[in-house]
């Protein structure tokens, strides 16, 4: 079984049968991380470049050791500090970086588009680890494994994701790749976070939270992206957090146990409280744990279609 894609540019590009597939690759990574010695010869002959245009904490760290743990050999490269700030143009960046014989470029901008610019003008296998507002595939990928290993299965939930969806390219990944595995998507936010094309991604509207938790089984809440924001959005941060954030009271109140999730980074008190990111119904942390072997089983499937092609 192989990937249908050469690079991982968006969830767009993939079909269902890919994603099935990275699952069942990460699940024998999982296990991998697990065991004492928590490495794989498979990418020895290997050279992946990191490229980070825009900050990151988590996914860095997390593409670094996923590679680490497959043995590639790894370089880091942040813009800051870097010649990017001299004038030079991404490609002139990238095949300088490539010239040193690097096989896959994990690549982070601020640009939504970059990685598929960057794919159609360098020889590389190109993952996209955010692209502006854009997608942010590999999150979406960890956030429905993540589903799948707590509630068994995607197909059939009902997943809402709450806060900034304009903004959020967390949101775009999600919702192609939550309806491709089969899960049903709500959105709820304030109605300036809300993109105007939602309707024709087949996803519903709600904008009473507490009406949103009581239908859903699963609720992804994000950050309020303010570094995107050129205008303000909603009145204040109080105001956001009454109607939008989530705290215990709320949790306790539904008649079902959902279960809590969040890409990180959190503000706590503002998207949700300290008590529910920390109470048993949140699995953040799982996620940053799965999000390693979900990259791992992603390098690992591109690397292999390089040896082969
Ligand atoms: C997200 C991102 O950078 O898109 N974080 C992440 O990758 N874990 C979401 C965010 O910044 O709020």
């Amino acid at each position: 079984m192989e990937l249908s894609v050469n690079h991982l540019l968006g969830i767009k590009y993939l079909n269902e049968e890919d994603i099935q597939l990275i699952f069942s690759t990460a699940d024998q990574f999982k296990e991998v991380i697990n065991r004492p010695i928590k490495k794989v010869p498979s990418l020895r002959d290997i050279t992946i470049a990191n490229l980070f245009f825009e900050n990151s904490t988590r996914t860095k760290l997390s593409f670094e050791l996923a590679e680490k743990r497959l043995s590639a050999d790894v370089i880091n490269f942040s813009s800051s500090g870097s010649s990017v700030s001299k004038g030079e143009t991404l490609i002139d960046t990238v095949n300088n970086i490539l010239s040193m014989k690097v096989d896959m470029v994990v690549m982070r901008h601020s640009s939504a588009g970059a990685g598929i610019f960057l794919s159609r003008h360098v020889n590389a296998s190109i993952v996209n680890a955010g692209d502006g507002a854009h997608e942010h595939p590999t999150q979406a990928l960890l956030d429905c494994y993540s589903i799948r290993e707590k509630l068994g299965d995607v197909a059939g939930k009902k997943v809402v994701i709450v806060g900034d969806i304009l903004h959020s390219r967390v949101a775009l990944s999600n919702i192609f790749a939550l309806q491709k595995l089969g899960a049903e998507v709500k959105v709820c936010g304030p109605k300036t976070l809300i993109p105007k094309f939602i309707d024709k991604l087949n996803v519903a509207v709600e904008d009473n939270l507490i009406k949103a938790l009581q239908w859903c089984d699963v609720a992804n809440m994000l950050r309020v992206q303010h570094e995107r924001m050129d205008n303000s959005y909603f009145p204040s941060t109080r105001e956001y957090v009454q109607q939008f954030g989530l705290n215990k009271k709320i949790l306790d109140s539904l008649d079902k146990e959902i279960v809590v999730m969040h890409p990180g980074p959190i503000n706590r008190g503002v998207e949700i409280t300290s008590d529910v990111a920390d109470s048993k119904q949140s699995i953040i942390l799982n996620q940053v744990e799965n999000g390693v072997a979900i990259r791992m089983a992603v390098i690992y499937l591109l690397a292999s279609k390089i040896k082969t092609s």
